[in-house]
């Protein structure tokens, strides 16, 4: 090539660089603020789509955990559903051990056509057992002629999900417990499958013997759109249905039910719970009366979980949350509902919860209150409201606080998974004795990693890369006296 025709080429190449790369540039800016009106953001309209073979397998626990667990799923059928289950061996010879039940189905209308949601229990269960399930529904498009000859009958007849493994939890041993580790995640909400996937990933890589993952609140952004739950399952494919799942609705959870009948003398639709929300988890039916699978305890190696709805009805579950609080055999209690104690996040405050909620919570001895909510991160260290003198104010409980901390109390944490973000809240440089929080931040996706021994408690925060941005432990002595410690890395906030 002559030098001339050389350096034309390279201009040429320039140019055509510089058009396809400015534009790009440019576009991603305007697509990266138009992410920000999250309620017009397109979601993948395939993820929905419902066939005879089971989808959106997901673990729970309605009953004790040591002994039995919960599965649901979902097809398009309505007909009959069934669950396999045998203990775990080496090769595939365990099936022939396999024991059928039968499953319970119920219909779910949803914006995109109607589904079939099916549950099963598997009870009588050997605790710390490795075990492994599959679940099925009727075929209602049959097999080829050759092909019903060429399998079991049982498989003619239904279609089925991968065999899953999955170990029960352990029994206490007198006072002796094994440790519990979970992941518990703040709102996922927005992109969930664009943006939320990595995150879910990333703290399955880190902490994958994990006992359970804990959900507190606005999975979804509506939720009664299916597209966003097919978006929601696909993020946790192969996680939700290994790993048990316990959650709590968020303000999004609740939505107007296009398939419902508008109450009489109701101008509008009211907003309810998601029919999803019940027909997908099976949590322990221990909450107050009326209540669907939205507050619960749960019992597991030694730790009391307790999940309120924090969207309505506070002072109906306070009766209910004073019986739990009260008569509790565990040495840990672990809360968690949606809408914090304490906002991270401006404008946003809950004072009714202080009023009703946290005296309970020091009274007796809850260690840590998990919530989401407020798209930023907080974490306080122990907060006891005896110390404080702005109990009854608008704003969040401050004065004192700091010295408050010594006297015990609960640990309290916001948190953020998916991508939508929210304005820190700012205190005032004179105030610093004054802010609740001993570490927070904003615009980042944080997932956390909880681990609970007989007597300690250590909390990890980790940024969606799985970089250590906080830490605290808590050791309980023999009288069950809290001692905290503060182990939060020197990072940026
Ligand atoms: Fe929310």
């Amino acid at each position: 090539m002559r030098p001339v025709l050389k350096l034309t080429s390279c201009l040429c190449l320039l140019t055509v660089c510089c058009s396809l790369t400015l534009p790009v540039l440019g576009e991603e800016k305007s697509r990266w603020e138009h992410k920000k009106n999250y309620e017009k953001m397109i979601v993948e309209p395939t993820l929905p789509v419902a066939t005879d073979v089971p989808d959106r397998i997901l673990l729970s626990w309605k009953q004790d955990p040591a002994r039995s667990f919960s599965v649901t799923w979902r097809s398009k059928a309505g007909a009959d559903a069934v669950a396999e289950i045998a203990p775990a061996e080496t090769g595939p010879q365990f099936v022939k051990q396999a024991r059928l039940i039968p499953g319970e189905t119920s219909p779910l209308k949803t914006n995109l056509g109607t589904v079939h949601m099916h549950a099963a229990t598997f009870e009588d269960l050997k605790p710390n057992t490795l075990y492994v399930y599959r679940v099925g529904s009727r075929r209602t498009v049959p097999l080829s002629k050759a092909d019903q000859e060429d399998v079991e009958p049982l498989t003619a007849e239904y279609a089925w999900s991968e065999w899953i493994q999955y170990r029960t939890a352990q029994e206490s041993e007198g006072d002796v417990v094994a440790p519990v580790s979970f992941v518990y995640v703040g709102d996922a909400q927005n992109d969930v499958k664009s943006h939320w996937s990595r995150l879910i990933r990333e703290s399955y890589r880190d902490a994958p013997r994990m006992t359970f993952m804990l959900h507190a609140g606005d999975l979804v952004n509506h939720g009664n759109h299916d597209q966003e739950w097919g978006e929601w399952f696909y993020a946790g494919s192969g996680i939700f249905s290994a790993i048990p799942q316990l959650a709590v609705p968020g303000n999004h959870e609740y939505a107007r039910d296009p398939f419902a009948e508008k109450p009489e003398g109701e101008e509008s639709l009211p907003k309810t719970l998601s029919r999803r929300w019940g027909q997908r988890f099976e949590f322990p039916d221990n909450g107050p009366k009326g209540s669907t699978e939205n507050i619960f305890y749960v019992d597991v190696q030694g730790v009391r979980i307790i999940g309120l709805d924090s969207n309505r009805e506070i002072e109906a579950q306070t009766e209910w949350l004073k019986k739990v609080l009260s008569n509790n055999p565990n040495r840990w209690t672990i809360l968690t509902h949606h809408h914090p104690i304490y906002s991270s996040s401006v404008k946003r405050d809950n004072p009714e919860l202080r009023k009703t909620w946290q005296r309970l919570y020091e009274k007796y001895h809850v260690d840590l209150v998990l919530q989401g909510h407020d798209h930023s991160y907080g974490r306080t260290g122990p907060i006891s409201l005896q110390l404080s003198r702005q109990l009854e104010t608008e704003e969040n409980v401050a004065t004192g606080l700091r010295v408050a901390d010594q006297s015990g109390g609960p640990v309290y944490v916001v948190s953020v998974s998916g991508p939508k973000m929210y304005e820190l809240k700012q205190y005032p440089a004179e105030a610093i004795q004054t802010d609740p929080f001993r570490r927070r931040t904003q615009g980042k996706q944080l997932y956390q990693v909880i681990t609970v021994e007989q007597d300690r408690l250590v909390y990890q925060a980790k940024t969606v890369t799985g970089k250590l941005y906080d830490q605290f432990t808590i050791t309980k002595d023999k009288a069950g006296k809290n001692v905290f410690e503060d182990q939060a890395p020197p990072v940026e906030e």
